[in-house]
């Protein structure tokens, strides 16, 4: 949440924060501000309410600068409003921030900062706080330090000191930071995301340690003022692949995206068919000895995790417990050294995902994480990680990542039946082709499907609520397609299990209620179609997705989708096309902008 930039350099720094700000707007996008030194050595600052473009039309193109930072700003503490956006002026101190100040009250009162400020945030208490400290003590070092012991809660500082021109601090805490000296000037930002244009090698600035940024270099020392060396890595997409490439919104180019990443993410890991993760240092023990498994994930990763379960507990006949990471992190879980922690997520800064991570380990178990960022704390922090080859996904709304954490459940349920001889090698190969053809169906959906569910979502789309039904593996992949319509068409969407609407919710069901009803696992179809049948008989308008060939009468729905798999197993990869085009199409005819959905943000650093 929140996206932050900065550039010291010899390149013009307002043109760099901007467009760095424009890359990194997923991450928030309720007002974006920044600040610039200007050739006289004064701070030119700027913010406000809106996109980066609203920033963009109201700064003075003719400031001239070649050291500023920026900010777009999901709102945590105070309102949506041009005092509450970042970054904050005090002093000598000009400070943008991501993360939460929870003690922000405490330290207001003990230094008698109420009454002082000009805004409503907690960020703003962070730059009094080391602003105090910078004129007391008048070496930038100090005052950082002094401020960080004291601070408690998440955070990414840039810190830029108004009589020390031409350079910017940063420290950071959970909150994720990411730096580059480049022969261009130094930079720092949120993600790689707004690196990449300049360079591939970045390195991920560690916690509670302090940069110096400037033109022509990044100076880094820890707490204790030891120089400390940065751990360089290199980008591994191009800038390509961060750009809308011709498609009207990245969601789209997204789900476009998923036969490659999917084929990139299992490939490299069959060896004559068989899953094999030796090459990533995946030890065997830990899929063979474990006596229970536990998934912790937020929101879609969760929900991959859902059919995780299914796919495990099925094949596996091992218990598999899944968690919303929010509640487990403050649960007492019931786990141990037998326990296999399974940890996914996409952005691997999930703030929630983490702390449940770090909870695992407490209490003994061995965290295999799935994640896509390459370096990100949750990959660093687990024992083992299986990553995600999706590339960088920019769209709020999760899809291809979606579909590759479920390919790697589903080669980690392939190697746990190898290694605990739960099914014979050719029976594993079988499993693994059906997998590696689902890049197949996955792209026939993609090749043939968009102009039906176009018209299903036009027809849908002033709906105030939906329904999205089915059983056992279908219910799971359901999960996924009801989050998928809320978050950017706005329907309220529930996902329930078709044998379960009766219980209470069939109630809601009248003339032109939207349900989504899967059908697509053989040894429930039949106590599905009759749910089915029941929300028909009461008006509901139904869509249908079932595998290719089945019979359906007429009067079971309105519209039929038909997806081609030969296993039942493999129903969620051409299915989830079918749910995430019916929720891009659908926010699409509402004329809803479904990479910037309202109130969310791509990567959820705060709890
Ligand atoms: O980066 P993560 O996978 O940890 O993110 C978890 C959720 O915030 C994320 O999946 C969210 O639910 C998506 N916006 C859904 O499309």
């Amino acid at each position: 949440m929140c996206g932050i930039i900065g550039y010291t350099g010899p390149l013009q720094a307002r043109g760099i924060v901007l467009l760095g700000l424009s890359q990194l707007e997923y991450r928030g996008y309720d007002s974006a501000g920044l600040a610039l030194f200007t050739e006289d050595n004064k701070i030119y600052l700027q913010k406000k309410v809106g996109q980066v473009s609203e920033l963009e039309k109201n700064c003075d193109k003719s400031i001239k600068s070649h050291c500023g930072i920026g900010h777009t700003r999901w709102a945590t503490h105070g309102g949506v409003t041009d005092a509450n956006a970042h970054p904050h002026m005090v002093g000598s101190v000009t400070l943008l921030h991501n993360g939460i100040i929870e003690n922000y009250h405490t330290i207001q009162k003990q230094y008698g900062f109420e009454g002082l400020t000009t805004s409503e945030t907690d960020t703003e208490v962070a730059a009094q706080l080391i602003n105090y400290y910078y004129q007391e003590y008048q070496d930038p070092y100090l005052a950082i330090r002094k401020s960080i012991d004291i601070i408690e809660g998440s955070f990414a500082f840039c810190i830029m000191f108004n009589d020390i021109p031409g350079k910017i601090f940063a420290v950071r805490n959970v909150s994720p930071m990411v730096a580059s000296a480049t022969e261009q000037g130094s930079f720092i930002a949120s993600d790689v995301t707004a690196l990449i244009p300049y360079t591939r090698s970045y390195f991920v600035v560690p916690e509670y340690h302090i940069l110096t940024l400037t033109d022509t270099a990044i100076e880094m020392e820890d707490m204790k003022g030891n120089r400390v060396e940065p751990e360089l890595m290199e980008v591994s997409w191009d800038v390509e692949a961060a750009q809308k490439n011709g498609y009207p919104h990245f969601m789209l180019k997204e789900i476009y995206e998923q036969p490659e990443v999917f084929q990139k993410t299992v490939l490299p890991r069959l060896l004559g068919g068989i899953p094999d993760f030796s090459a990533e240092g995946i030890p065997d023990s830990i899929l063979e000895e474990c006596k229970q498994i536990q998934i912790v994930a937020c929101g879609t990763a969760m929900y991959a995790g859902m059919v995780g379960r299914a796919i495990i507990e099925q094949k596996l006949r091992i218990p598999v417990t899944v968690s919303v990471a929010s509640e487990f992190r403050y649960d007492t879980p019931l786990i141990d050294e037998h326990t296999l922690v399974i940890v996914i997520s996409q952005s691997g800064e999930t703030i929630d995902t983490l702390a449940a991570l770090r909870l695992a380990k407490t209490c003994g178990a061995k965290v295999l994480s799935i994640v896509n960022v390459k370096g990100s704390t949750i990959a660093r922090e687990s024992d083992y990680v299986l990553y995600t080859h999706a590339g960088p996904e920019i769209a709020v709304a999760s899809t291809k990542a979606y579909m590759v954490q479920l390919a790697v459940l589903y080669l980690i349920t392939g190697r746990m039946m190898y290694v605990r001889k739960k099914a014979s090698d050719e029976e594993i190969r079988e499993f693994t082709s059906n997998l590696l053809s689902s890049t197949d169906t996955i792209q026939h959906m993609l090749d043939t499907i968009s102009q039906k569910v176009r018209t299903q979502a036009e027809k849908i789309a002033f709906s105030t609520d939906a329904f999205f039904i089915g059983r056992g593996l279908d219910y799971a992949f359901s999960l996924e397609g009801a989050l998928k319509m809320k978050e950017i068409s706005y329907i309220h969407a529930e996902a329930y299990a078709a044998g379960e609407l009766k219980h209470g919710t069939i109630a809601l069901i009248e003339e032109n209620v939207p349900v989504v009803a899967l059908a697509t696992q053989d040894h429930v179809f039949n106590k599905t179609i009759s749910n089915i049948r029941e929300v028909k008989a009461r008006g509901a308008y139904v869509i249908l997705i079932t595998k290719e060939g089945v019979s359906v009468s007429d009067d079971v729905c309105d519209i039929h989708f038909e997806v081609p798999v030969k296993d039942d197993c493999f129903s969620v990869f051409p299915c989830a096309v079918v749910l995430q085009m019916l929720a891009y199409y659908t926010a699409y005819a509402k004329g809803y902008d479904m990479d910037k959905p309202r109130n969310l943000a791509k990567s959820v650093t705060v709890e």
